[in-house]
């Protein structure tokens, strides 16, 4: 049987990246056949979030989001990595087979030094510990997006230094990005750049109204004229637009914008319909959500049950790696 795994960190509420690069697939993988757990990376958020009132909320608001999509709580198992202790266990005994070499070529980290954070050893260390999520539940795909493809690289390193060192502990997990291509697998953000939680350039999934349209004005854009014939992949918007429309949709939309002339749309037209395009599409979820944020306690329990079943499997895996190295 197909162990599928995944997580997202609590560090702001999920945004159109987070959506198609992963939550989608991870909804979607869940109603396939095979196992699937899904976390709220609430120990990797430790290395930004560092306001307890605020990281409680977001660690609801990505469990209610889940739910909201539609996660099969009948097949998923929907928890929080902070329920799974095991899963430190796990970090330290392979953070001792692991050289600070390997955790050094890292590009997030390396990314984040580079924009002026000062890193703490939980930043450099964060590797280990996805590795360790990943590892503790014999994982075979785990669906994600472009940018934790290194991640997961690192993942099979670990677990192979491990095996390598010890004997066949740990399985070999795969990365799995969505099908469809790469404006999936890597959103843009407002300003051109990867969309991403750290660079406030994201769109909250559930936005909506003045404030989605606020927004979705902050798309970088230039000052040519509509008039003037342009290359569709030239511009930000219909990176945007590609995710919620259909091929016959999205291709009238880039004719025109490459024929120009008088018939042709300006970017505030693209805006429009992009705003419309977002409301739409989580129009169902959004409502889900409120329903939800209306009942603490339902969310409590779901949490409660997912723990449990996560931890029996995570403790198996860290009994294994235990006995494995000489500590039992
Ligand atoms: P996080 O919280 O940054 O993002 C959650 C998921 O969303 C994907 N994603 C994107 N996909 C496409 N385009 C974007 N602009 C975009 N931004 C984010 C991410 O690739 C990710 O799949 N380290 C992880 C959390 C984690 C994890 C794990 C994931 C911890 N342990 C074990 C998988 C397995 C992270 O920071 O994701």
């Amino acid at each position: 049987m197909t162990t599928y795994l995944s997580g997202i960190q609590p560090t702001g509420r999920p945004h159109l990246g987070n959506y198609f690069g992963a939550l989608r697939q991870h909804v979607e993988a869940a109603r396939t056949d095979g196992e699937h757990f899904y976390f709220i990376a609430d120990y990797h958020s430790l290395t930004s979030i560092h306001d307890p009132v605020v990281l409680r909320e977001l660690v609801r608001e990505v469990a209610v989001t889940y739910i909201a999509l539609g996660l099969d709580l009948e097949r998923a198992v929907l928890f929080r990595q902070s329920d799974v202790p095991e899963v430190t266990e796990l970090t330290w005994m392979l953070s001792c087979v692991t050289g600070m070499g390997l955790l050094e070529r890292a590009h997030s980290f390396k990314d984040k030094v580079a924009n002026g954070i000062k890193p703490s050893v939980g930043l450099f260390t964060y590797p280990i510990l996805m590795a360790a999520d990943i590892l503790a539940y014999d994982t075979d795909r785990v669906p994600v997006g472009k940018d934790q493809v290194q991640h997961l690289e690192m993942a099979q390193d670990m677990g192979g230094y491990f095996n390598g060192r010890y004997g066949e502990v740990f399985k070999r997990p795969e990365a799995v990005l969505a099908a469809g291509g790469e404006h999936l697998q890597r959103v843009i953000g407002l300003d051109g750049r990867k969309m991403s939680k750290s660079y406030d350039n994201g769109i909250w999934i559930f936005e909506t109204g003045k404030a989605l349209k606020k927004r979705v004005n902050r798309v970088v854009t230039d000052s040519r004229p509509p008039e003037e014939p342009k290359e569709p992949e030239s511009v930000v918007l219909m990176d945007l637009m590609k995710l919620f429309l259909d091929d016959a949709e999205f291709e009238q939309w880039s004719a025109r914008l490459r024929a120009g002339g008088e018939g042709a749309p300006g970017y505030g037209h693209l805006k429009a319909r992009l705003t419309e395009g977002i409301e739409e599409h989580f129009a169902e979820a959004r409502a889900r959500r409120d329903e939800l944020l209306g009942d603490p306690a339902e969310l409590d329990r779901i949490l409660a049950a997912g723990a449990a079943k996560a931890r029996a499997r995570a403790a198996a895996t860290r009994d294994r790696a235990l006995a494995a190295c000489g500590l039992r």
